[in-house]
């Protein structure tokens, strides 16, 4: 009886048991990924029939058409379809598209995030396919990169716990797996070009980019992704210790390394370092990459290494093994259960991808001017990107991927933010003008004054567009591109109320809006309903909670300007700008106002190893119910190396009934504390640890632990 086919046989036993059974060219067809929309007919027909691993970007029955001639060779071992279901199964016309992964972020709630992963898992099984490329669980650290909006912010420790909840929601109705990329320091890129060498040492690689990585292999995440880029010099792609050593072996990752696109043809044709592919499938599969993501003449490479005896049979074995056990544990060798197509785009999935679009805007600056009072009878909605779907949504959809769509319109029911305007406050009281394009073609910002000077406020939608987000599109200038601040500029001489609305895929260069602005409001790429999310804000039908979970600076030349540098001598300011940042990680107003008492530690010293309950009194003194992320900092006041002045090590967060008061605890365990030394060891040191607990970076109490 060939045991693979047996259901009641454990994974490992049914993948060990197959594997025994399969020729070379069968295993190295399992490490072969191809791109269908790459592909010659011709081509397309002989990968079915070789019996290949894996497919990417396709969508609907074209799975079931592969998945059914996968079935009828030899072995008949199905393939795993990938898609890149960033934030959504987006790529499908008429699927949730949440907000950008920047966007959802801000909202801190990792209970939300974990129900976007779960709602994503259903569609994209529902659709035919196993497994997407997310969550990108790179660290934004340099603004110019092109990337920012597809990252959970600046803070390793926010990345690892949101990434943690929204493998775990992609993950636990076991539809489909996850996979944790770019592996690894990808958002450290030199100058921010995308893909380019990251500059950074092991130690840096430890303390800041791995225990993401760390904690998604942890919880159990089927796949993982190498970056394009390099580290001090040696392409990841060919990188045996950063990958087969400190992935595979130290942290004990099981699930399977695919490669990005492309990434073994870069090792000869950008990077150098291999004279043809040949010697580049074999740097790639000895470096540990399970499965090469579509460069086709892999499978030729492969075949001719083993021939040549050149490259070692049990790397092979454990590459397939690794892909095998995925496989069965998806249960794709069975009869797969997936979910009703109507799952797509369902209510339940609307009422979750709501939830998240509410909780994602941040309230950056409020002169008491919101939410609107009654006597704003009328209110003129200007600027490019008030009513700019595309914009909106942000990279990742169907209008970007696999290949650029312009003659498409959504086939959900989206709300822009003119949209919401007009259905929350009256379609009568809105008075519309473009103003201006994003990128200076368009000039109507007389028309956009002359509705202001018509209305009681003026709502006022700015950012960013399509074109100046994602790979390839880094930005040296990260100021308002076009004419958008000089209609900004002449909206503020109406000397109407202008609120700022920015759409836009990261942070841009906006002191104006700070200084002349009545309200200042960060929504990002905030998804289907984002537009109507930001109009309900408006209207006080609830209260904002968004923090920024990155820091934005005053000028494109200031980045980078995450909160937790290292120290230095001279304050890090310069002589042509005034100190500090325009916003800070962490920032975001609420309409209530939230005090901060009786901050305590269930120990004040510690030995390292031991848990410290940190508890908070949060008082709602607003008159209206609202949430609150509660934020603890760490200053490891004396240390041997240096270290950030804080680093989040915990955060929650609350709802708070207006009036009340809520204790809040943190759970601190203090292995957190340790810094990475410069002989790559993990040391919890003896001295007095501050932990601040608070808003944000600036608002705080403080209380000190000893580790002794
Ligand atoms: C390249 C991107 O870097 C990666 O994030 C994506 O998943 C793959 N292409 C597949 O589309």
């Amino acid at each position: 009886m060939e045991k693979y086919k047996d259901k009641s046989v454990g994974t490992d036993e049914r993948a060990e048991d197959l594997l025994s059974r399969m020729t070379v060219e069968e295993k190295i067809g399992q490490m072969l990924q191809v791109s269908y929309n790459t592909l010659s007919e011709e081509d397309y027909e002989r990968y079915q029939e070789l019996g290949i691993g894996s497919f990417l970007h396709v969508l609907g029955s074209e799975a079931d058409d592969i998945r059914a001639k996968a079935a009828n060779t030899r072995l008949g071992i199905p393939p795993i379809f990938g898609i890149d279901a960033i934030h959504g199964h987006a790529l499908l016309n008429g699927a949730t598209v949440f907000p950008s992964q920047l966007a959802v972020s801000c909202s801190f709630n990792r209970e939300l995030i974990r129900e976007m992963g779960r709602c994503t898992a259903r569609e994209v099984a529902a659709d035919g396919l196993d497994w997407t490329f997310s969550p990108v669980l790179c660290i934004a650290r340099d603004l110019r990169w092109g990337r920012v909006d597809e990252t959970f912010g600046e803070d390793s420790y926010v990345v690892g716990e949101l990434g943690g909840a929204i493998i775990d929601g992609y993950e636990c109705d076991n539809y489909i797996i996850a996979c944790a990329k770019h592996y690894i320091a990808y958002g450290e890129a030199a100058g921010g070009r995308d893909a380019y060498d990251s500059p950074v040492t092991e130690r840096k690689i430890r303390e800041v980019f791995l225990p993401p990585f760390k904690k998604a292999a942890d919880i159990g995440c089927g796949s993982m992704m190498t970056a394009y880029g390099s580290i001090d010099t040696l392409p990841l792609t060919a990188n045996r210790h950063i990958l087969r050593e400190i992935l595979k072996e130290e942290i004990g990752f099981d699930g399977f390394i695919v490669t990005d696109w492309e990434n073994v043809r870069s090792l000869v044709t950008n990077q150098h370092v291999a004279e043809d592919l040949t010697e580049a499938s074999k740097k790639a599969v000895e470096a540990g990459n399970d499965m090469s993501m579509n460069t086709h003449e892999f499978y030729e490479c492969m075949l001719r290494l083993v021939g040549d005896s050149k490259i070692d049979m049990d790397l092979i074995d454990d590459a397939v093994r690794r892909i095998l056990k995925i496989k069965f544990r998806l249960g794709l060798f069975d009869e797969k259960i997936r979910p009703n197509r109507d799952v797509i785009g369902c209510r339940g999935h609307k009422n979750v991808n709501y939830e998240l679009a509410k909780e994602s805007i941040v309230l950056l600056k409020n002169d008491n001017v919101l939410p609107l009072k009654g006597d704003t009878k009328t209110i003129a909605v200007v600027g490019p990107n008030t009513d700019d779907i595309r914009a909106q949504y942000g990279d990742w959809t169907f209008f970007s991927h696999p290949t650029p769509k312009e003659n498409v319109a959504p086939l959900s029911d989206f709300y822009t933010v003119l949209r919401g305007m007009r259905e929350v406050f009256g379609g009568k009281n809105i008075l519309y003008s473009k103003g201006c394009d994003i990128y200076g073609r368009e000039n109507y910002i007389s028309d956009a004054v002359k509705a202001a000077e018509k209305a009681d406020a003026v709502v006022c939608v700015i950012g960013d567009c399509l074109a100046q987000n994602g790979e390839y599109r880094d930005r040296a200038d990260l100021e308002l591109s076009g004419h958008q601040l000089e209609l900004v500029k002449r909206l503020v001489g109406t000397q109407k109320p202008v609120i700022a609305v920015l759409v836009n895929c990261k942070p841009l260069c906006i002191s104006y809006l700070k200084e002349s602005c009545a309200a200042v409001i960060e929504s990002f790429n905030g998804g289907d309903l984002g537009g109507m999310a930001v109009a309900e804000m408006m209207a006080g039908k609830f209260n904002p909670s968004g923090k920024l979970s990155i820091s934005f600076p005053r000028h494109s030349a200031q980045t980078p300007c995450y909160y937790n540098q290292y120290t230095g001598w001279h304050g890090g300011g310069y002589v042509d700008l005034p100190k500090g940042n325009v916003y800070d990680f962490g920032d975001g107003l609420s309409y209530s106002k939230f005090e901060y008492s009786d901050l305590k530690l269930s120990k004040a010293k510690a030995a390292a190893g031991e848990i410290i309950n940190v508890t908070v009194n949060v008082k709602n003194n607003g008159d209206m119910d609202g949430k609150e992320t509660v934020m603890m900092f760490v200053n490891d006041v004396v240390s041997s190396h240096l270290t950030p002045t804080k680093q989040l090590k915990g955060f929650e967060k609350v709802f708070i009934k207006a009036g009340d008061t809520k204790k809040v605890t943190l759970k601190l365990d203090t292995n957190d504390l340790a810094l990475v030394t410069s002989d790559l060891k993990y040391v919890v040191e003896n001295g007095d640890f501050e932990i601040m607990v608070g808003r944000n970076t600036k608002e705080y109490l403080t209380a000190i632990l000893t580790i002794e």
